[in-house]
C-alpha cells in the first residue's frame, strides 16, 4: 500500500502476483484481532476527536481528510494513519492524506488491483495485514516498514472508494477489536463530513459558476446599456422609441434633427412615425411591421420622413421590438440625404463624361471628314460633273431635227442616277458629321462598310493605295449604332492609308474584309501592307493621346475602341504576314437572328 517518498509518483501497477510474493493469507492477521486482549473505549478522548472533525468540518472542510488522519493517528494510537482515495479512473489508489511516520509519503499510492487497499476493497470488509511487502514488492521501499496495518472500507454514497488506514511501525504494541471500532466509527464519521465536504464543493462550485454567469449577464447588460446610451447620445445615429401605435416615445438630438422637431414637439406627444411617413412609403412601413411582429427585428430599408418644413428626408431605418414591450421598439435612422447628393453627383459625372465621350466621338469623326475634305469633294464632284454632261448631251438630243427622245430619256435616266448618288454621298457625310445622340438601328454591316470605303476611296487613290473588299454574304443585321461603327471604319481605314502612304517601296495595299468569328459574332478586318506595328507597343496605340504623327490627336483607336466595346464587341491589333498591320474587331449577334 505503500512505496518511498523518494518514489512516490513512480508507482509501480503491477496487476499480476510476482513470483515468490506471499500469499494473502499468509499476511491477514484479521482473525487475530478479536482474539487479542481488548482494551475499555475511551470515550471521551473519542468524542474529542469527533469534535475536532466536526470543527474542521465547518471551519475548513478542505483539510477534513488531513483532519481524520491525525485524528486516527491521536485516537488509536498508531505511529502512521493515513486515507487512500480511488482515482477517478479507478486504476490506482492515491494517498490523499497521512499523518505519523509516513507523512512524507503523502501523494503517492498503489495499484488497484494487486495491493492492501484493493484486498479490502475486494472483499468489502476491514482487514489487519503483517509485512505486506512480503506480498507486494513495491512497498518495500515504502519506510519505515509496516509491522501492522489495519485498513477499513471509506464509503461515498454508499460506494466504497477508499480505505482509512492506521500503521504500526514496530510490535511495542498490537491492533485490536477496540482499534477497528474506533477506525470503523472515524471511518463512518469521515464518509458522512466526505460527501458534506464534496457537496459544500459543488454547491460552492455551483454558487461560483452562477455568481460568474451573473456577473457576466451583469457586465453585459451595464455594457449594452451603456454602448446603447453612448449611441444615442453620440447623436452620430437618429435613434427613436416608437410604439405600434404610431407615436415617438423619445428620441435622441440626432434624430429630431433628420424630421427637424424640436425637444417641446416631442414632448407635447406630437410627434407621430406614421404622420412623418408620406403615404408611398406606408407599405415599407407595413412590410417592416410585419418583420418585427414575426422576428423581434426587421431589415434595415430605405424610405423618406417629412420634415417640419414640409421637405423630404431620405433615410435608413433598421428597428427592433423591445425585450420587455411587443407594442415598442427602437428604432435606428441613418441620414441619406448625403448619400443620395453624392450617387446623384456620380450618376451626373457619368453622365457628363458620357456626354463628353460622344463630344469628342463627334469631334474626331468631324476632324477625319475634315481631313477627307479633299478626297470627298472629289466624290460629289464626280456625279454632279456627270449629271452636267448628261444634260448637255440630253439638251443635244432634244435639239436636234427630229429630236431622239430615246436618247434624252437614257440621259435623264443618268442623270437621276448621278444626282441620287451625289445626294447619297453629301447624306452620308451630313450623317458622319452630325451630332447625335446614340442610336439603336438595325442595319446591314456589309454596307455600311461599303459606304466607309467609297467615302475614303478618294484618299486611297490619292495615296496610291489599292483598297480590296471580301465581305461575307448573309451575315445577320447587326443591331447598334450604325454611324459610330462607320466612325470606327473610317478610322482604320484612315490609319492603315496614312502608315502606308509612308512607305517608299513594295505594295500599298489595303483589305478589308468581314465574316463570321470563330466564337460566334462578327469578325471584320482591316489589313495594311504598310510598316507594321512595334509588338511591344500594340497596346499603347490605344491609349488616348498616343500618336506619332506630327498632326495627329491619337484619339481615333481610343474611341474606335470605346464604340466598339459599348457595342459588346472587341477591338485589337496584331502584325500582318509579310508585313504591315491588322486591326479586327468582333461585334456580337442576337443568337435568334443567326442564319
Ligand atoms: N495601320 C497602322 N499601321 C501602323 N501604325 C498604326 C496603324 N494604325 C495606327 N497606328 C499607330 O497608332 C497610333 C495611334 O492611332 P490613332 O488612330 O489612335 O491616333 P492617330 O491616328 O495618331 O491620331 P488621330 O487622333 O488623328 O486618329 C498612330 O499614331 C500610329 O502610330
Ligand atoms: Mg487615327
Amino acid at each position: 500500500m505503500m512505496e518511498s517518498a523518494k518514489s512516490k509518483s513512480d508507482i509501480a501497477l503491477e496487476a499480476s502476483i510476482p513470483n515468490g510474493a506471499a500469499p494473502l493469507e499468509s499476511i491477514l492477521r484479521t482473525e487475530e484481532l478479536h482474539r487479542r486482549a481488548w482494551r475499555p473505549p475511551d470515550y471521551e478522548k473519542e468524542n474529542r476527536a469527533l469534535v475536532a472533525l466536526v470543527s474542521a468540518l465547518a471551519d475548513s472542510p478542505g483539510t477534513i481528510l488531513q483532519t481524520l488522519a491525525e485524528k486516527v493517528l491521536e485516537v488509536l494510537p498508531a505511529d502512521s494513519a493515513g486515507l487512500s482515495l480511488l482515482t477517478k479512473d479507478e486504476k490506482r489508489f492515491y494517498w490523499a492524506a497521512i499523518a505519523g511516520a509516513w507523512q512524507p509519503h503523502i501523494g503517492g499510492g498503489t495499484p488497484r488491483d494487486f495491493g492492501p487497499c484493493g484486498d479490502v476493497l475486494d472483499r468489502n470488509v476491514s482487514m489487519l495485514f503483517t509485512h505486506w511487502e512480503q506480498r507486494y514488492p513495491y512497498l518495500r521501499p515504502a519506510t519505515p516498514l509496516a509491522e501492522e496495518g489495519l485498513l477499513v472500507p471509506f464509503y461515498v454514497n454508499g460506494k466504497a472508494v477508499g480505505t482509512i488506514w492506521a500503521i504500526a511501525h514496530n510490535d511495542r504494541r498490537k491492533f485490536d477489536a477496540e482499534d477497528l471500532r474506533l477506525l470503523e466509527r472515524l471511518g463512518r464519521f469521515a464518509s458522512a463530513a466526505y460527501q458534506a465536504v464534496a457537496s459544500i464543493d459543488d454547491l460552492k462550485f455551483q454558487i461560483a459558476e452562477r455568481e460568474k454567469a451573473e456577473t457576466a449577464v451583469r457586465e453585459l447588460a451595464t455594457g449594452l446599456q451603456s454602448k446603447v446610451r453612448c449611441l444615442v447620445n453620440s447623436n452620430i445615429i437618429g435613434i427613436c422609441i416608437w410604439d405600434v401605435e404610431g407615436r415617438i416615445i423619445e428620441a435622441n438630438e440626432a434624430f429630431l434633427h433628420i424630421v427637424g422637431y424640436g425637444r417641446g414637439d416631442l414632448a407635447s406627444g406630437r410627434l407621430r412615425w406614421t404622420e412623418l411617413t408620406p403615404s408611398e412609403w406606408r407599405e415599407a412601413d407595413e412590410q417592416a411591421l410585419s418583420e418585427l411582429a414575426a422576428n423581434g427585428i426587421c431589415k434595415p430599408f430605405e424610405k423618406e420622413y417629412f420634415r417640419k418644413d414640409g421637405s423630404r428626408v431620405p433615410v435608413l431605418v433598421g428597428a427592433a421590438l423591445l425585450e420587455e414591450r411587443r407594442d415598442e421598439g427602437v428604432a435606428f435612422v441613418l441620414d441619406l440625404t448625403e448619400r443620395k447628393r453624392a450617387e446623384a453627383q456620380a450618376r451626373e459625372s457619368e453622365r457628363r463624361y458620357h456626354e463628353a465621350q460622344m463630344e469628342l466621338a463627334h469631334a474626331n469623326r468631324v476632324a477625319t471628314m475634315g481631313q477627307l475634305t479633299a478626297s470627298i469633294a472629289h466624290e460629289v464632284k464626280q456625279p454632279i460633273a456627270a449629271t452636267v454632261s448628261n444634260a448637255q448631251a440630253g439638251l443635244r438630243w432634244l435639239i436636234r431635227e427630229p429630236p431622239d427622245l430615246e436618247e434624252v430619256r437614257q440621259a435623264l435616266a443618268c442623270i437621276t442616277k448621278d444626282g441620287k448618288r451625289a445626294g447619297d454621298v453629301v447624306g452620308r457625310i451630313r450623317d458622319l458629321i452630325q451630332k447625335a445622340p446614340p442610336r439603336k438601328d438595325r442595319f446591314d454591316l456589309n454596307g455600311a462598310i461599303r459606304e466607309v470605303i467609297e467615302l475614303t476611296r478618294g484618299e486611297a487613290v490619292k495615296n496610291g493605295v489599292s483598297a480590296q473588299t471580301e465581305l461575307t454574304d448573309n451575315l445577320p443585321l447587326m443591331d447598334g449604332d450604325r454611324v459610330q461603327l462607320q466612325q470606327v471604319m473610317l478610322n482604320l481605314i484612315i490609319n492603315a492609308v496614312e502608315a502606308m502612304s509612308g512607305l517608299t517601296e513594295g505594295p500599298r495595299e489595303l483589305l478589308i474584309s468581314t465574316g463570321k468569328a470563330e466564337m460566334g459574332g462578327v469578325l471584320v478586318t482591316v489589313r495594311d501592307s504598310g510598316p507594321g506595328l512595334a509588338p511591344a507597343g500594340l497596346e499603347r496605340l490605344f491609349e488616348a493621346f498616343y500618336t506619332t504623327k506630327p498632326n495627329g490627336l491619337g484619339m481615333g483607336l481610343s474611341i474606335c475602341r470605346s464604340i466598339v466595346e459599348a457595342h459588346g464587341g472587341r477591338l485589337w491589333a496584331s502584325a500582318s504576314a509579310p508585313r504591315g498591320a491588322t486591326f479586327q474587331f468582333t461585334l456580337p449577334i442576337d443568337p435568334a437572328r443567326s442564319p
